[in-house]
């Protein structure tokens, strides 16, 4: 069945811990999973002195998506949030996942070129711009790569 999505990125405002993320992640697999929302959130450690960055995909439907992501957008713990992706798809690529969750370290990121700066002034710089394409994609496929190290 087809399916609303919305991918957005972000700054952190202070240093992330494991536990901030623990938090975040809780909170969001019990919430979701009322909501019947499923995604992905990935967190990038800081470059260029930056706190460290996130990406999200929220996958559902558009009126519990906008919700949600009003909900997201007022939380303090981050800034700069920029929606890079939306639209509808044939089905949920996340479905197993009330909120799936990867670390992107930085060599992790290098085969994939167009975000292996994520967390990068640069970065942010472009999807200010719109000059970021894919994002759903590189999700899916970031997802995949090296499961067993996650
Ligand atoms: C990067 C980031 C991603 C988040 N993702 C979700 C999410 O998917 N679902 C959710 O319910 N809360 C998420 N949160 C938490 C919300 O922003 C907010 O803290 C929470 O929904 C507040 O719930 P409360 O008002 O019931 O305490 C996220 C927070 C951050 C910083």
């Amino acid at each position: 069945m087809a399916v609303d999505y919305l991918v957005y990125v972000s700054q952190a405002t202070k240093a992330v811990s494991d536990g901030d993320l623990k938090d975040i992640l809780a909170k969001s697999r019990e919430y979701n999973a009322g909501a019947d929302i499923s995604g992905m959130l990935v967190f990038a450690y800081g470059r260029d002195g930056r706190r460290g960055s996130f990406m999200q995909l929220l996958e559902g439907d558009a009126g519990e998506i906008e919700t949600l992501r009003e909900k997201i957008f007022a939380d303090p713990r981050h800034h700069t949030k920029i929606v890079i992706e939306k639209g509808s798809k044939a089905e949920r690529d996340f479905s197993d996942w009330s909120m799936a969750f990867k670390n992107a370290p930085e060599d992790s990121l290098a085969a994939f070129p167009a975000f292996a700066d994520l967390g990068s002034d640069h970065f942010f710089e472009r999807c200010q711009t719109g000059r970021i394409s894919g994002s759903l994609a590189f999700l899916k496929d970031f997802w995949d790569a090296d499961r067993s190290d996650a």
